[in-house]
């Protein structure tokens, strides 16, 4: 469907034959509705004839807001969400569906619901009408006959449209639906459509048509009720609570019947008050409420079309008859894409942190990457992705997902090439750039998917916005310093809700330039850019230099002998300590310097990023570690990491010689840690450490998310650490794999199954009678790394033979190691 083609039209909707409005009233407010008012779902029709037997047909389509269609009365696909969210002022995404089987010779008839969705209706915190004031079509069948003659309908003036049944959808608000006013029949021939009114043809708004570049948002799964619906109705009005068991998104197919004219209404909550009741302060203005008129039916189904929530509860309000479990369904929803990984080990809590983050995955990879689905957010903010990118591509296949949302970055830039924090970037007023460690999305998440999948083109494509991204910030960050305090332009959002402790956003903003040149150097070499690469390697060199020169207190001594002795020896006990010889801290013990020369702002953020972005002396890394454990340990064994540092914290410790307090922390059950939540009966991941507490109850409503994936990426480690499935990045895509479990934490078995392109990659370890066994398949074509967890004076066999050494080599196949 080539723009400039003759199907150039779009058809919109005229007048409103059900009101008693002037057209021109109608016109302005009815046919549009306001920014904050919203107006019924119309529906379209084409009915034509075709003269022959139809060999082949296909349909291509889209809409500004969504659309549902059908031919002959039957659903032409079961996408849902269709056409996607896109900056519709750059691109709208259209569909080709295969319809011959749904066409025949003679009369048929072209179906098609509008709805509101991100194009119309609310956005975020924002109103309606971001991007268009109402819901448009563009449609064109091509139709081939048996004798080989061709058809085409476009959407154009001949259509009609009607009001019908659907009162209103919104994401944010729900939907109104009314059984009474559904016109049967009304998307089959010989339907009498004399009352409906002609479309109206509307300006080509001139964005981009392009194909859909990515999976669509589909029903995935059903949930039943987990126990009875609690009676919570008072004596003039029924009201029943269901508990699905598990915080999911999508929305519930309701079964039931009552007198016409009956209206239930749904309401929906991640979570219950004490009294049993829904907590939805947390959604703030998102009415997130569905509601249902009866047509006096012997039983009546429905499910909306074209809105979501968040929720594990429901409460159905005005039910006159009998409750049961099948009385209403979950439907879960999100962008179609494969389970990959699967992770399991001895804990059932660690279990059930693996399954909320899967569940947290899938909930918020709704056509963009979401920061949450339940409140009047659901925005693809950019550093929530960066963040759970890795875990993500571990749990499902998420290539065509990150393809798509990539484009979306790219559309978002602005001219001197900032990247905003959320993307698709907002419509009403906002900030341009996102920030240290949001903007990086754009170099972050390419480079990540082209490690797990293995394929440049991702790289390629989005070159040009990773470079001009890079532009931006060395302009905007002097002598290497990102986000300096006198710096005019936006600091960033810090360490996000990390727990009393501020991690400096100057040291976040100029680590993540380091970070970003460094992946930047590697993207370059990838694409055979070796100038760029050396550009890019030199420019994280100054950068680190500066990050050093500015941040660690020690290179205020390095001038002077004596205190580069001093600072030599702080290096020193900083080793012994991160050799384990000190592992509960006892302050006395520990010399003075090591506290009283801390390398800089003593936060574990701060540490995190030094460490893991190598941006210390190699001398030091040992003193930080050190530090960072320390920090640890002050806080009784508890991380303070927010959105920024809490990623990267348990690989910083185990590839530091502390996985020891890295299964410390995995086990930490009082908050903040990743399994507080867990004990709490979460089965997604909260956005705060604290978004529930005894002591403070729960978290301000502002913001405290049930649902909010990013302290899921701690599940990239159970993975790759705890199973030990690692990507070898100079053979990416798994083409070579390093296989490394660490076993620790008192754990007695571990098992990670990830389906690569290859096939499936298993590493699978148990320890019987203090011997570790461990088996692994290396998928066909492919080759791995192994390295056997225990150090060489122990027996080894491998399949049963004598071996010696804990790293081997091996081709395609299945082994198991056996160490006494
Ligand atoms: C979102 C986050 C996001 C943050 C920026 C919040 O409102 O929910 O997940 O990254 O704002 O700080």
């Amino acid at each position: 469907m080539e723009k400039g083609e003759q199907i150039k039209q779009i058809a919109g909707m005229k007048g409103c034959p059900r009101c008693y409005q002037t057209e021109q009233e109608v016109k302005a407010a009815a046919l549009a509705g306001g920014p904050r008012s919203t107006i019924p779902a119309p529906n379209l029709r084409k009915s034509f004839s075709l003269s022959g037997k139809v060999k082949s047909a296909r349909l291509c389509i889209t809409a500004l807001g969504l659309y549902e269609c059908s031919i002959n009365g039957k659903q032409v696909s079961d996408d849902v969400f269709a056409p996607g969210w896109t900056d519709y002022h750059k691109r709208v995404q259209y569909k080709v569906y295969d319809v011959t089987n749904l066409l025949r010779a003679g009369e048929n008839t072209l179906g098609a619901i509008l709805g509101d969705g991100w194009a119309v209706g609310h956005i975020g915190w924002g109103h309606r009408q971001q991007y268009v004031d109402r819901p448009r079509l563009l449609a064109q069948l091509e139709v081939t006959l048996a004798d080989g003659s061709t058809q085409t309908i476009v959407s154009d003036l001949t259509w009609k449209y009607q009001f019908g049944p659907l009162l209103e959808s919104d994401f944010m608000m729900g939907e109104a639906y009314d059984a009474r006013l559904e016109m049967p029949g009304w998307d089959a021939p010989s339907f009498d459509d004399k009352r409906w009114s002609l479309v109206e043809v509307l300006s080509d708004l001139g964005m981009a048509l392009v194909a859909t570049n990515g999976p669509s948002v589909r029903r995935i799964d059903e949930l039943k009720p987990s126990c009875d619906p609690v009676d919570k109705g008072s004596f003039n009005r029924k009201r029943y609570i269901f508990d699905l068991g598990q915080n999911m998104v999508g929305r519930v197919r309701f079964k039931g019947s009552a007198p016409a004219g009956t209206t239930i209404t749904l309401h929906f909550a991640e979570v219950l008050n004490p009294d049993g009741t829904l907590y939805t302060a947390n959604l703030r203005a998102a009415r997130a409420t569905d509601s249902y008129t009866f047509k006096g039916d012997e039983e009546e189904i429905w499910e909306p079309k074209f809105t979501f929530h968040g929720f594990r509860y429901v409460e159905l309000e005005g039910y006159p008859g009998e409750v049961t479990h099948d009385t209403i369904t979950g439907v879960v929803l999100h962008s179609e894409m494969s389970p990959t990984g699967a992770f399991e080990c001895s804990e059932a809590i660690i279990n059930q942190l693996q399954r909320n983050i899967v569940w947290g995955q899938k909930g918020n990879f709704v056509d963009v990457p979401t920061d949450c689905p339940q409140r009047d957010e659901r925005l693809g903010w950019t550093g929530d992705i960066q963040v759970f990118v890795r875990t993500a591509a571990f749990n499902m296949e998420v290539a065509g997902f990150m393809t798509k949302w990539a484009q979306d970055v790219a559309d978002s830039q602005n001219e001197q090439g900032s990247v905003p924090p959320v993307v698709p970037k907002m419509q009403t007023p906002f900030m341009d750039d996102g920030g240290p460690a949001w903007a990086d999305a754009a170099v972050i998440c390419p480079w990540t998917i082209y490690l797990c999948y293995g394929d440049k083109r991702i790289l390629a494509n989005n070159y040009l916005t990773m470079s001009k991204f890079m532009e931006f910030v060395i302009k905007a960050s002097p002598g290497y310093i990102r986000c300096a305090p006198d710096y005019k332009g936006w600091l960033g959002f810090g360490d996000w809700l990390s727990i009393n402790a501020d991690t400096p956003r100057d040291l976040i903003g100029t680590a993540f330039l380091a970070y970003d040149a460094s992946l930047m150097a590697q993207i370059a070499a990838v694409l055979g850019k070796t100038r760029e690469a050396i550009k890019y390697r030199k420019l994280f060199e100054d950068v680190k230099a500066a990050f050093g020169a500015r941040f660690l207190k020690g290179s205020k001594l390095s001038r002077n002998a004596a205190q580069l002795s001093e600072l030599r020896c702080i290096a020193e006990h900083g080793d012994a300590l991160s050799r384990g010889n000190l592992k509960v801290v006892d302050y006395g013990q520990i010399p003075s310097e090591v506290f009283n020369t801390s390398l800089f702002t003593p936060t574990q953020t701060a540490y995190v990023l030094a460490l893991h972005f190598d941006l210390l002396p190699e001398k030091l890394r040992p003193l930080a570690v050190a530090e960072l454990v320390a920090d640890i340990e002050r806080r009784h064994l508890h991380l303070s990491t927010g959105f920024v540092g809490s990623p990267y914290l348990p690989h910083v410790l185990s590839n530091n010689g502390r996985l020891d307090m890295a299964y410390t922390l995995l086990h930490q059950k009082t908050w903040p840690s990743w399994l507080y939540s867990v004990t709490r009966g979460a089965t997604t991941i909260w956005e705060r450490w604290d978004g529930w507490t005894e002591e403070n109850g729960f978290q301000t409503p502002e913001m405290n998310s049930f649902n909010h994936y990013v302290y899921g990426a701690v599940g990239a480690w159970l993975y790759n650490t705890v199973a030990g499935i690692e990507i070898d990045p100079t053979q990416p895509g798994y083409k070579h794999i390093i296989l490394r479990p660490q076993p620790g934490g008192g754990l007695t078995h571990a098992c990670g199954k990830l389906k690569t392109l290859y096939g499936e990659v298993v590493s699978q370890w148990k320890i019987e009678n203090g011997a570790f066994d461990w088996e692994v398949v290396v998928p066909p074509n492919n080759s791995a790394t192994l390295h056997i967890p225990l150090n060489g004076s122990r027996k080894i066999t491998m399949n049963g033979q004598s071996v010696s050494g804990s790293v081997h080599e091996v081709e395609a196949g299945k082994y198991r190691f056996v160490a006494t």
